[in-house]
């Protein structure tokens, strides 16, 4: 997959992007991440990409010529026109669901707001789908990007070791994961559950369902609630 990023700050994103599981994922060619210096496609000779919002109010809004001219850019050079995405906390929140369909789209272009955003007729024309990664306002779209494009990666074919690395954790199944517990069986005085030393595949099967029915419940129970709506439980 290919994943294009369109941003002011392009340099956020080497150290995050490059290293551990991503990292290793984009050197064994699963993954190609591309980070576009904003400024470079705009029309003004000095690089200028904001101006003042119509109509009133405070701060600098991205202009849409910019980004179109990125986004058309790409699409010459790589001979299609990738799915869009534009970061901000007006979209409907990344959920693991949609992480996973993302991940299934040949090629990703994702938009990095800065500022009070980008002038609406941009996401209009170029139908970008908008996303937030949780309801709170963080400086610009960069870091939701890089999580955006954290999530997908590892959802890609080969990036994880086997599918059970996803199939079990929190959110793939809609509930949160059951604790876990490595060496030694006891430490500080707190013994491993016995079940999970049983040997007993079916206990051990049936301890880790309830205990993450009960997990849910308790952090989430909006999770929970959907949940039991898909499910005997
Ligand atoms: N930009 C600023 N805040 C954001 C959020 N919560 N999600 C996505 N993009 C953002």
């Amino acid at each position: 997959m290919r994943i294009d990023l369109f941003t002011l700050f392009p340099e956020l994103f080497p150290p995050v992007l490059g290293a551990s599981i991503v990292g290793r994922a984009r050197k064994k060619g699963l993954l190609q991440v591309c980070c576009h210096q904003l400024r470079d496609f705009s029309p003004d000779p000095r690089g200028r990409v904001d101006d003042t919002v119509f109509g009133g109010g405070k701060g600098m809004l991205l202009m849409a010529e910019p980004f179109a001219r990125g986004l058309d850019a790409l699409q010459e050079h790589t001979g299609r026109r990738p799915h869009i995405l534009y970061m901000s906390p007006r979209g409907p929140v990344l959920t693991q669901q949609r992480a996973r369909e993302l991940a299934q789209m040949p090629g990703l272009a994702v938009l990095c707001g800065h500022y009070e955003g980008v002038d609406q007729r941009l996401l209009d024309e170029y139908q970008a789908e908008e996303v937030s990664i949780g309801d709170y306002v963080l400086t610009g779209g960069e870091l939701p990007a890089a999580i955006l494009v954290d999530a997908v990666s590892r959802m890609l074919p080969g990036v994880l070791a086997g599918e059970a690395c996803f199939t079990e954790e929190s959110h793939y199944g809609g509930l949160l994961e059951y604790p876990q517990y490595t060496r030694p069986e006891v430490w500080r005085g707190r013994a491993v559950p016995s079940v999970l030393l049983s040997g007993h595949h079916g206990d051990i099967q049936a301890w880790r369902q309830r205990e993450a029915l009960r997990i849910t419940g308790q952090n989430r129970p909006d999770l929970l609630e959907t949940y039991r709506q898909g499910h005997d439980v």
